[in-house]
């Protein structure tokens, strides 16, 4: 089945070539996923196809008309779309919104501009979408970012084992990777990897991968899923603090 996704922007030009390269390219070549981008301006007002005007109460900035919005959306919504506002007040995407949202047959992506959009656009939208705690000047590069995250995990986009060991899907960060050279400027692959020993291979790689999140991101050890052995794995690592 193809899932649909489309945008809704004042920049259509900005989705072109990353909608058509590499794994995102690829999977709608092979109709995993199809896209269509709009044009705001064609529902802009008046002759200058306005999409924006002034804040009532005053202050900075250009703040985006409803009705263009609505203009819009109402189609897409009609045809059954999940509208989605991206929007750095929305719920933030992780890796379990970007599976949860894979799972859609039909997505809309509206990206906002300006200082904001007028308040009654949120009365048609099924939900928020934030990438991050930081604000971009529009909400095109969020959609993409959402689009890449969600494309990614469409079966067949790429092979299933490569975003099952994903970090967040295990919920630990991944453990370290290596190619040839088996020896790069003074810096060795590690023996094990080379050993041909799978059970040896996997031990080393889920104790490096509680290693890095222990050390980097130690938030995620209170919800990831852990065995005993993961947790007399960690009870070592602060035995011995700072060595591996
Ligand atoms: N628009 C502007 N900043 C954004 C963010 N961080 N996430 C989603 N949409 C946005």
């Amino acid at each position: 089945m193809t899932m649909r996704v489309d945008v809704v922007t004042i920049f259509p030009e900005l989705f072109e070539l990353p909608l058509r390269t590499s794994i995102i390219g690829r999977a709608a070549e092979q109709a995993l996923v199809s896209f269509g981008v709009h044009d705001l301006r064609e529902h802009g007002i008046g002759r200058h196809r306005s999409v924006d005007d002034y804040p009532y109460g005053g202050g900075a900035g250009m703040v985006m008309r409803p009705e263009p919005l609505f203009a819009a959306i109402e189609p897409l919504r009609a045809q059954g779309a999940e509208v989605i506002l991206m929007d750095p007040a929305g719920e933030r995407l992780t890796d379990a919104l970007a599976r949860q949202l894979a799972r859609a047959p039909h997505l809309a992506l509206v990206c906002g501009r300006y200082e904001g959009i007028d308040e009654r656009v949120r009365h048609l939208v099924d939900r928020e979408v934030s990438i991050g705690d930081y604000v971009l000047t529009g909400g095109e590069l969020p959609a993409l970012v959402l689009i890449d995250a969600v494309v990614r995990l469409l079966p067949g986009a790429i092979l299933e084992a490569s975003h099952e060991g994903d970090s967040f899907a295990t919920g630990l960060l991944e453990y370290p990777q290596y190619t040839r050279p088996e020896s790069f400027r003074g810096m060795d692959v590690p023996p094990v990897l080379l050993s041909g020993n799978h059970g040896e291979v996997d031990r080393w790689r889920r104790r490096q991968a509680l290693r890095r999140t222990a050390d980097r991101r130690p938030d995620l050890l209170e919800s990831a899923p852990l065995t005993d052995a993961d947790r007399t794995i960690l009870g070592e690592f602060s035995d011995d603090a700072g060595s591996s």
